[in-house]
């Protein structure tokens, strides 16, 4: 199946980069959100995007607005996912709001269309079994920030059928990623690695082992990261950082995935990374 036009809910950091990726890869966009100044953040963190590629002249203005003029935003989802061959999910990682949302698309996109999830961490087929065509239900996990980053896991869930599959393969490398297929398990296998590491790192500054920056430094002059757990957690948004957690906890069952108090505690307090302005470290 050829993909032309392309819906993506939730325009938040993950949301507008992929709808910048596919508006790149030549593909008519729509882009939704709850709320009219939420799409508006959304688009203007790709203009911000863009912009910043023109100064560093890896773009032209010519080429900006060509891949503005793909992106079409709005607030309805009849509206976004109504001629849609092809849908991305973007919105929280909360299995109840993606099943009701995936519930919603399967009655109002065409019979083609392809349902995808950027979920980080949820059962595939556990969204899919929402809809009435599991087969042509996906998982396509981007990286943050998605115009940057490489990797794109495929995720088929229990029933997700070989074509469905092969197009979103296609539909990667189109866009400039480099596919990898991996089971439906919890976490998949990004963030069954990154994620306890993350959540090891929280654990030395809850029991006092060392200060963030320290925790942050030994990781980077030590491993050779190129950012270390806390600063990469902040960034990732700390609530999305507990909801996988809780996954892997719920998931496999193992006192070893279960998440750190200091973790609970930041995302009750609002404190969650970069897109608040506080978390481990304080942002301007
Ligand atoms: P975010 O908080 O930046 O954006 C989520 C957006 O979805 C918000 O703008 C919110 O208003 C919107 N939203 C919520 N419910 C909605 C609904 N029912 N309909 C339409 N829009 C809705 O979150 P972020 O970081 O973009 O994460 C989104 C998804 O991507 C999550 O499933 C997350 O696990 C996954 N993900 C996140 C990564 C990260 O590094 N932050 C990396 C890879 C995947």
């Amino acid at each position: 199946m050829n993909i032309q036009s392309f819906a993506v809910i939730g325009a938040g950091q993950m949301g507008s980069g992929i709808a910048q990726v596919a508006s790149q890869a030549g593909l008519e966009v729509q882009l939704l959100d709850l709320k009219e100044e939420w799409v508006q953040k959304g688009w203007n963190r790709i203009v911000k995007n863009l912009s910043r590629n023109v100064e560093k002249k890896k773009m032209t203005e010519a080429e900006k607005e060509d891949v503005l003029s793909r992106i079409h935003t709005t607030v309805h989802l009849e509206e976004a996912v109504g001629g849609a061959d092809m849908v991305v999910e973007a919105v929280v990682e909360n299995m109840q709001v993606k099943r009701d949302l995936f519930g919603k698309m399967d009655d109002l996109a065409p019979d083609r269309a392809i349902l995808a999830t950027n979920t980080s961490s949820l059962p595939i087929t556990e969204i899919a079994a929402a809809t009435k065509r599991p087969e042509q239900v996906i998982g396509m996990h981007f990286m943050n920030p998605v115009p940057v980053m490489k990797l794109v896991e495929v995720i088929r869930g229990l029933a997700t059928a070989d074509n469905v599959y092969q197009t979103v393969e296609t539909l990667a490398r189109k866009m400039d990623k480099t596919p990898v297929e991996v089971n439906d398990f919890p976490g998949f296998v990004s963030n069954r690695v990154l994620m306890p590491m993350i959540n090891e790192a929280i654990y030395t500054v809850y029991e006092g082992v060392a200060e963030p920056e320290a925790v942050d430094q030994v990781v980077k002059l030590g491993m050779n990261h190129p950012m270390g757990p806390l600063t990469l957690a902040d960034f990732i948004g700390l609530d999305t950082c507990l909801y996988i957690m809780e996954t892997l906890y719920e998931g496999f069952g193992d006192s070893k995935y279960r998440p750190c108090p200091l973790l609970r505690k930041y995302v009750k307090a609002g404190w969650l990374g970069r897109k608040t302005g506080r978390g481990f470290y304080q942002y301007a």
